[in-house]
């Protein structure tokens, strides 16, 4: 029987021998935990290249088989073990693209470098020249601008205009609006006209209603699933607030009830950021961005892997964003955008906070969250 689940906390580095691997090796092309937990507790890495990253894929091959020469810079985002990468470079092993891998946690990443390593001392030349192709950045993704190792790879260690696609799935739910601002500006930046950002979030065209979600978490986190829905339902009434789906789990703790499920919580308290799709529309507009593609996504629990499907009614986004070819506008900065739309990121974490504390009662039984009169 197929078990819906709803993955990651809910609305949850060249390859060098400088990786001294602790814990058991996590092979990135042999990822078989269901489900794969990263070392930094920051969402997991699946087992199965849903439809979004196959079309990735063949947006890769498509690169890859590019007469110009100028093509060739891929990039991935918060990429923990490195699974995607080395599907994007061993399917295309005549390749000759750079891909440069991003991750916040070195923990994460020393798997992909320990790979690599292995592939270079097996003497097979395709392995080796794959391992020759990547590029690790351990570092905060929004920082890469000022990221040494990062930077360096290219002229005059200016980053606008030097990637052909940027990927970046599971990570901007991690994000408040300011992060999710930053986000956006860099992948504009980075991308050469015509490039596209692939980017899988999780997020819903007309707000996922608390039924499904507790239909798909029928568990003793129920009550919490619930809570952050009433919230959120409550917060996208109010047209001022671009995140409704923000939340500090600290905000919450105004309940014992809501006490006792957060602070047991394995991982400990967090943030996240649950955009709804029209949101992410107004940045791709914002941005100048055109959307290429936009379709949402399930994912299941089959057996022994995780397997995503498209679904409308999916609670993940897939978006495709392009920046347009003939591009001349320049760098974008917080400057350069409509200062109202900044102000609404800038400070989405402070009206969220105040809304919860303000607008809302918490009742410590059914249905948990009520609007103030
Ligand atoms: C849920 S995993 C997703 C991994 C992979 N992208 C995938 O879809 O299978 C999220 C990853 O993003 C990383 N991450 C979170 N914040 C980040 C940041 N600011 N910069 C770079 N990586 C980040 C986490 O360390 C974690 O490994």
């Amino acid at each position: 029987m197929l078990k819906k689940l709803l993955v990651c906390s809910f609305l949850c580095a060249h390859a060098s021998s400088v990786y001294a691997m602790q814990e058991e090796f996590i092979d990135p092309t042999r990822i078989t935990k269901v489900p794969c937990q990263t070392q930094n507790k920051k969402g997991m890495n699946f087992n199965d290249l849903g439809p979004f990253e196959q079309e990735f894929l063949r947006y890769c091959r498509e690169l890859e088989i590019s007469e110009s020469p100028e093509v060739g810079n891929i990039l991935f985002l918060g990429e923990a073990y490195g699974r995607l990468p080395m599907r994007v470079g061993s399917e295309i092993a005549s390749g000759l693209s750079k891909l440069f891998v991003n991750e916040l946690s070195a923990e994460n990443l020393q798997h992909l470098a320990k790979k690599l390593g292995i592939m270079k001392e097996s003497g097979v030349i395709a392995g080796a020249q794959l391992a020759d192709r990547m590029n690790l950045i351990i570092g905060d993704c929004l920082d890469l601008p000022n990221n040494e190792k990062f930077t360096r790879s290219f002229g005059n260690h200016i980053v606008d205009n030097c990637f052909d696609a940027i990927m970046c799935s599971n990570v901007l739910h991690f994000f408040d609006g300011e992060q999710v601002l930053k986000f956006f500006c860099n992948a504009f930046n980075f991308l050469k006209p015509g490039g596209e950002a692939y980017i899988f979030t999780q997020s819903r065209e007309d707000d996922v209603s608390e039924k499904e979600m507790y239909t798909r978490r029928q568990n003793k986190t129920s009550v919490y699933i619930k809570t952050c829905f009433g919230v959120m339902e409550a917060a996208k009434k109010d047209p001022s607030i671009l995140f409704p789906g923000l939340i500090n789990e600290e905000w919450l703790c105004k309940t014992q009830l809501l006490n006792n499920i957060l602070l047991g919580k394995p991982n400990g308290l967090c943030t996240f950021n649950y955009i709804p799709a029209t949101t992410l529309q107004r940045f791709a507009h914002q941005l100048g961005f055109e959307v290429a593609s936009k379709k949402f996504y399930s994912i299941v629990q089959e057996g022994d892997s995780i397997k995503t499907s498209e679904d409308n009614k999916g609670i993940y986004c897939g978006l495709i964003l392009r920046k347009p070819e003939g591009y001349t506008g320049g760098h974008v900065t917080m400057e350069t955008l409509d200062p109202a739309f900044v102000e609404s990121c800038l400070t989405a974490k402070e009206k969220m906070k105040t809304f919860i504390d303000t607008k809302l009662n918490f009742l410590d039984q059914y249905p948990f969250v009520k609007s103030k009169e």
